[in-house]
């Protein structure tokens, strides 16, 4: 098993396996053009887990610009999808991604914290991110999903991360 960057190659390899990966996981779907612009603007953010060249988990983050949202004025880093293939899960792949798209968010962009949404019902998603992770509920947002359930909005701060990086650096 291999965590690394997804990489963006004329093949786009890396991208339709995310894609499959996250058709086979998820109801949230986006077209390619969307994993290609992620992937080719915050090319340091998002991970997968391979398995014999097979992509078998992945996690596509951004970073939200602050200019372009006056409520949320500090930089902050966004987890668009996550998803691990099914005979995958429990091994600790998810938590990996997680981390090191954190710890890309903080120590490339000074991302001051991660959020995400997820769906309310979604236990195994809240718990990692929850129990595991140490995020928190920030607020539900109503009906944010298209078939009317609710998102829990979560964050992690980063501060820590970035502080530990600043010591290390020096
Ligand atoms: N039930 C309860 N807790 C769970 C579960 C579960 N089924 N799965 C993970 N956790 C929690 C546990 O605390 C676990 O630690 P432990 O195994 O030591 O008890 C911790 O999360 C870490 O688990 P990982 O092994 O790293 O998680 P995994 O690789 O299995 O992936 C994921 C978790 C991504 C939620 C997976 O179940 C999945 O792909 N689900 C379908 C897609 C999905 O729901 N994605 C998230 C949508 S929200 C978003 O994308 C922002």
């Amino acid at each position: 098993m291999n965590i690394r960057l997804a990489k963006v190659n004329p093949t786009v390899e890396d991208l339709m396996g995310m894609q499959a990966c996250n058709l086979q996981n998820l109801p949230e779907n986006y077209t390619m053009k969307f994993w290609m612009y992620h992937a080719m603007t915050w090319p340091q953010l998002s991970f997968v887990a391979e398995d014999r060249g097979r992509i078998v988990g992945y996690v596509l983050a951004k970073i939200e610009d602050p200019a372009e949202d006056d409520k949320e004025p500090e930089i902050h880093g966004h987890v668009n999808s996550i998803s691990v293939l099914r005979s995958y899960r429990r091994l600790g792949l998810a938590k990996k991604l997680m981390l090191l798209s954190q710890e890309a968010m903080a120590s490339i962009y000074k991302a001051e914290y991660v959020s995400l949404h997820v769906r309310q019902s979604n236990k195994a998603a809240i718990a990692l991110y929850r129990d595991t992770l140490g995020f928190e509920v920030a607020k539900v947002e109503k009906k944010y999903y298209g078939d009317g359930e609710d998102a829990l909005s979560m964050r992690l701060s980063l501060i820590l991360v970035i502080i530990q990086d600043c010591i290390i650096s020096k």
